[in-house]
């Protein structure tokens, strides 16, 4: 049977497809019914502290007796920052001027890593997977969520970073391709034109790498699903086209936004947030990224776009999405996981 492999008997799924966690944006609701599908949930933990972090492990365990990917993206601090942006604010301003949103809040530095409260959360919670983007945590981190008998994997936007990642001790890899919806997983600073693109990437970093890998970027159906085995692939994941699901958490400008996405109306840029992620190409897009100001660092430029959002102007708002999009489904994540499942498996069997 294509869905069973070592990594699927490993995580203890009936089919090898991850949804991805996606910050605050996969409720405990989404995961759980991905994982009682057969599939592996995913939550994102940065920006909770440990005990909400925890509420939302206990949350997705209330409604799932399946396997769980815990998420961190990982970023240093920029430190102060008075005085960096100095354009970029202004160009902010003019678009809270146009929304009469006041003036935009003022740019803090942060940092994300799995501190030790978090740690001792994941200790004692156990998730079965920890899944890493922006590159890995130090060793002792990963000693110590390997000694609870945590599974570890993290994305890789290149076969140098694949190489990477296996030599510092992680167990699986995500060969995340640049049709990939949100921020890119690059920790190399690969220039965005650069970047390859899955069909490119899956199939060499499976060469290059002992360890199972796990596809991303432009998954939209079963036909891809599909691909991604015939490349190598042990598993797939998927973000944007569980983005649309009824149980995320995304707001309606975000959700009613999704019909007038195409395969040739998204772009990768840093200008929203402050690293490079994919976006619908939308006037907060073009004006944030015109020529003449350079974004503040990760998350600080997003802690500015953010709140345009909340106008429910699609025009400004940030609508992160990946090639695919066009071939997501607005449908319940069940629907969804027994849809991939069927499509996968009948694409496969015409191959046998
Ligand atoms: C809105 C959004 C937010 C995301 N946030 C994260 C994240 O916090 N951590 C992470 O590892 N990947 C994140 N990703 C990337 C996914 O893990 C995955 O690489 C990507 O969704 C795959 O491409 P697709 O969107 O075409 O399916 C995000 C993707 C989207 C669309």
């Amino acid at each position: 049977m294509w869905s069973k492999n070592a990594l699927t008997e490993r995580l203890n799924l009936e089919w090898p497809i991850f949804q991805a966690p996606m910050g605050g944006l996969v409720t405990p609701a989404l995961a759980a019914a991905v994982s009682n599908a057969g599939g592996l949930g995913g939550l994102g933990l940065w920006g909770f502290s440990a005990e909400a972090a925890e509420r939302r492990i206990l949350g997705f365990r209330q409604q799932s007796g399946g396997s769980l990917n815990i998420n961190y993206p990982l970023w240093d601090s920029p430190g102060d920052l008075t005085g960096v942006g100095i354009e970029m604010r202004a160009r902010v301003q003019k678009l809270y001027d146009s929304k009469d949103l006041g003036s935009i809040p003022t740019p803090e530095p942060s940092s994300c890593g799995v501190s030790p409260d978090h740690l001792a959360v994941l200790q004692d919670t156990k998730p079965e997977v920890v899944s890493f983007h922006f590159g890995l945590p130090g060793p002792d981190t990963m000693s110590a969520l390997k000694e609870a008998g945590i599974f570890l994997i993290c994305s890789a936007t290149t076969v140098a970073e694949a190489r990477s990642l296996e030599s510092r001790g992680v167990d699986a890899i995500i060969a995340q391709g640049s049709e990939a919806g949100g921020h890119r997983g690059t920790f190399t600073d690969v220039d965005i034109s650069m970047q390859p693109g899955l069909f490119a990437l899956l199939p060499q970093v499976v060469d290059a790498v002992n360890v199972p890998v796990i596809a991303a970027g432009g998954v939209g159906d079963g036909r891809s699903v599909a691909a991604a085995f015939m490349l190598g692939a042990s598993a797939v994941q998927l973000g944007t086209a569980f983005l649309r699901c009824e149980e995320s958490a995304i707001p309606d400008v975000y959700r009613d936004s999704f019909d007038s996405f195409t395969d040739a109306n998204t772009i990768v840029t840093d200008a929203v947030t402050g690293r490079p992620a994919r976006f619908l190409k939308n006037r907060l897009v073009d004006e944030l990224s015109a020529p003449g100001a350079e974004p503040l660092p990760f998350p600080a430029q997003l802690s500015l776009s953010n709140p345009l959002t909340g106008t429910n102007d699609p025009g400004v708002a940030v609508l992160l999405a990946g090639q695919a999009v066009a071939l997501t489904r607005a449908t319940t994540a069940a629907d969804l996981m027994q849809s991939l499942a069927a499509e996968s498996s009948q694409q496969l069997k015409a191959f046998v």
